[in-house]
């Protein structure tokens, strides 16, 4: 189903009793103040998932994610976490293949296949996140990578599979520079990859996929990008780490 969502990532960020306060900030703030059916979500921290997902049981508009997952199961893999223990902490989505992931930590598209399978069979709902770096986008082929990356990632999925999968697309030029994607360069590039989509599962899965804008999202550009067509809402990093900055993005939407 295509819903209007506003994630934020925390990344690396925020103590636990930080953290708490931060989500109970939103959470309040959100329950007051946003009257609309957008979801909101919380990337946060695996030490703080368990308490944070109790913060937000009350919540019928606010969930917590986990920004990454291990592709295993179970077994030695120092270091791991599994869906097994982010479900067993209350997260009820899990972000893959942030780009942070995919430069630092080795992620390919091969890996964050496999991290979104196993985030699928576990019931958990996965933030697939792809976008092209700076180079390819003033190499001027961004469309086709960003393409690539859906199909490398994700097109092996079952039409039934692939509707539970919500993607967000960051470029990387975009993230945690200050430097936004203007709202036409976000459609134009939402708009390819529905198309794409639609190329592959159909107009009909396409028009019910999410696809969410990431890359400086603040409180003052949200509007015009949310207000993109293809465009269903955002994954925002560093606003999300100020509550009101943070809500005033999801009355955006
Ligand atoms: P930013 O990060 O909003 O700080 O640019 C977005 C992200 O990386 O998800």
């Amino acid at each position: 189903m295509r819903h209007k969502i506003v994630a934020g990532n925390w990344k690396m960020n925020k103590s636990l009793e930080a953290g708490m306060s931060l989500a109970s900030e939103v959470i309040n703030m959100v329950a007051d103040e946003y009257h609309g059916n957008a979801q909101v979500v919380l990337g946060v921290p695996f030490t703080h998932l368990s308490a944070i997902s109790k913060l937000t049981a009350g919540s019928t508009k606010v969930s917590v994610a986990a920004q990454n997952c291990s592709q295993f199961l179970s077994g030695a893999y120092t270091g791991e976490i599994s869906v097994e223990m982010l479900q067993s902490v209350g997260a009820e989505w899990v972000i893959i293949g942030h780009s942070e992931r995919r430069e630092y930590f080795g992620e390919t598209d091969a890996i964050v296949h496999e991290k979104t399978k196993t985030v699928l069979a576990a019931n958990l709902k996965p933030i697939f996140c792809c976008g092209e770096p700076l180079a390819i986008r003033e190499g001027g082929d961004y469309l086709n990578y960003v393409k690539a990356q859906l199909t490398n990632g994700l097109f092996a999925f079952s039409a039934e599979d692939f509707s539970k999968i919500v993607i967000a697309y960051e470029p990387i030029w975009a993230i945690g520079t200050g430097l936004t994607a203007s709202p036409e360069q976000a459609q134009e590039m939402h708009a390819a990859l529905r198309a794409h989509i639609a190329a592959h599962y159909g107009q009909e899965i396409a028009d019910n996929t999410s696809l969410l804008y990431g890359g400086s999202v603040k409180a003052n550009n949200a509007k015009e990008l949310f207000s993109c067509p293809d465009v269903d809402g955002g994954l925002v990093g560093g606003a999300a780490l100020q509550s009101r900055e943070f809500t005033e993005i999801v009355k955006a939407i």
